[in-house]
């Protein structure tokens, strides 16, 4: 056991403090906590230790909402307030940037605390989407550290229409004697969103496949009883190995509650002024106030070019586009613009968009990145701008061949800090100059956070 006093927080939800100067990373502390702790996992420079008893608590603690918080590995930071969050997060950021580019001095950097006030209602209850892991009877998210599943009925941080969600369809599921229970035993995940539209998806094994019918009436209870829109089964024909390959590809039965179960299309939700169709399996924001703060700094980083140097733009790229969540309020600013993205499902929904939002200067290409990048280098295609929105893993090995489409400015969105400065490094190396970083607290409560980075080709 070690006696340790907090000074900080480090990414990943840790508390930083030291034993025998060694720096050891502790979860679920707070800064200013003194604890004993017991070390778990040993580095020749760090360690990682887990708390064994608060001797003296930081001032700065507050009561979790949630009594699964540290248990459950969804949250890492309801134990402090929301504003300490913020501003930890923010030192995070800049303490990572500053050992990456020790000498960059000159960008606008815009931190989390800028508009507290107005941010701060929305950080809980804000998540639109949940996905959720089954193992009969729980139903709920992952352990921390384990893939053992906690029993969760209710969650902090989405939105009271998933939590309603959420409650009725365990209700169903859980029912015994009504074939619920049956049907719990076919599940591997559940995911429930809520934009406006209440979405419901079923991933089942594989040995359910030809069964598949035998659920209809679990599946029409469902829709009843929890007021969804629709219900998405997903299964893989033709068996697998059960963990997605092998099979013969993805499947989705689709259960709607209009009559001719196909009119879903016409209903949209609002994201500012346009309007977009959603639908799985298809990636969507989960923080729909923080989407459109990340819309508008996107937006105004624009307009502003466009007033201030006359700039406007011939050929845009938007790559790992989605369903156009950004590529449709990049309209005005280019004459065309390619949304590139490799998942059908969000391109099919793509061109709905257009369609909802009579836009005409835009084309959805379905395809994976590195292909799309590879011809249009053999094309000599250039693009005057890039906007970038990757997975966590960020762009690593395209730096080089972004760069090689020769764009005037890149607009890098990112979910992931480690992988955004790796990118942006090489970025710096290849000539571009950082001009602008904004983080967005896409994600309050988590250790995790959304960067908007504006570059510029310099020379
Ligand atoms: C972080 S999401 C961003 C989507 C969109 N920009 C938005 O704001 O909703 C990343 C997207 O990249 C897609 N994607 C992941 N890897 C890809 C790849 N190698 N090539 C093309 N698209 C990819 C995913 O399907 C997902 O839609």
């Amino acid at each position: 056991m070690e006696t340790i006093k907090i000074e900080s927080l480090a990414y990943k939800g840790y508390g930083i403090g030291r034993v025998n100067s060694k720096v050891v990373f502790v979860g679920y502390a707070c800064p200013e906590d003194t604890l004993k702790i017991e070390i778990y996992d040993e580095h020749k420079n760090y360690a990682f230790g887990r708390i064994i008893e608060i001797i003296s608590p930081s001032q700065k603690r507050i009561a979790p909402v949630c009594e699964h918080f540290g248990i459950c590995g969804g949250c890492n930071y309801l134990h402090i307030p929301y504003e300490e969050e913020l501003y930890q997060k923010s030192e995070i950021f800049k303490t990572g940037f500053n050992k990456v580019f020790k000498d960059i001095k000159y960008f606008n950097f815009f931190g989390f605390t800028n508009d507290l006030e107005k941010r701060k209602p929305d950080y809980l209850k804000y998540r639109q989407k949940i996905g959720l892991k089954v193992s009969p009877p729980l139903i709920g998210f992952y352990k921390k550290r384990s893939n053992n599943v906690v029993d969760v009925g209710y969650c902090h941080l989405a939105k009271e229409g998933v939590n309603e969600l959420l409650k009725n369809t365990r209700n169903i599921l859980l029912k015994n004697g009504g074939g619920g229970s049956n049907l719990l035993n076919e599940i591997s995940f559940i995911t429930l969103t809520d934009t406006g539209l209440k979405n419901i998806t079923f991933g089942l094994k594989n040995h359910i496949l030809s069964r598949i019918h035998d659920y209809d009436p679990i599946f029409k209870d469902i829709i009843n009883g929890t007021k969804a829109d629709n219900i998405f089964v997903e299964f893989r024909e033709g068996g697998g190995d059960g963990k997605g390959k092998g099979g013969k590809g993805k499947n989705i039965v689709k259960y709607s509650r209009d009559k001719d179960g196909k009119n879903t299309y016409d209903n949209y939700f609002m994201l500012k002024d346009k309007k977009f169709a959603y639908d799985l399996p298809s990636f969507i924001q989960i923080n729909k106030g923080q989407n459109e703060n990340m819309i508008s700094i996107i937006t105004a980083y624009l307009e502003n070019l466009t007033e201030k140097k006359g700039i406007y733009f011939n050929n845009a790229l938007d790559l790992f586009c989605g369903y156009g969540n950004i590529t449709i309020f990049l309209t005005p600013y280019a004459q065309v613009i390619t949304g590139v993205e490799e998942n059908g499902f969000s391109i099919k929904l793509g061109e709905k968009n257009l369609k909802l939002n009579a836009v005409k200067n835009i084309n959805f290409m379905m395809s994976n990145v590195e292909d799309f990048l590879e011809k249009a280098k053999k094309g000599g295609i250039n693009y005057d701008l890039i906007v970038l929105d990757p997975p966590r893993t960020g762009i690593k090995g395209l730096v080089p061949k972004v760069a090689a489409l020769n764009p005037s400015f890149v607009i890098y969105i990112s979910c992931d800090f480690m992988t955004l400065l790796r990118d942006l490094k090489i970025f710096a190396e290849m000539g571009y100059l950082i001009e602008q970083i904004n983080l967005i607290d896409m994600f309050p409560r988590t250790y995790h956070m959304e960067q908007a980075v504006f570059l510029s080709k310099t020379g």
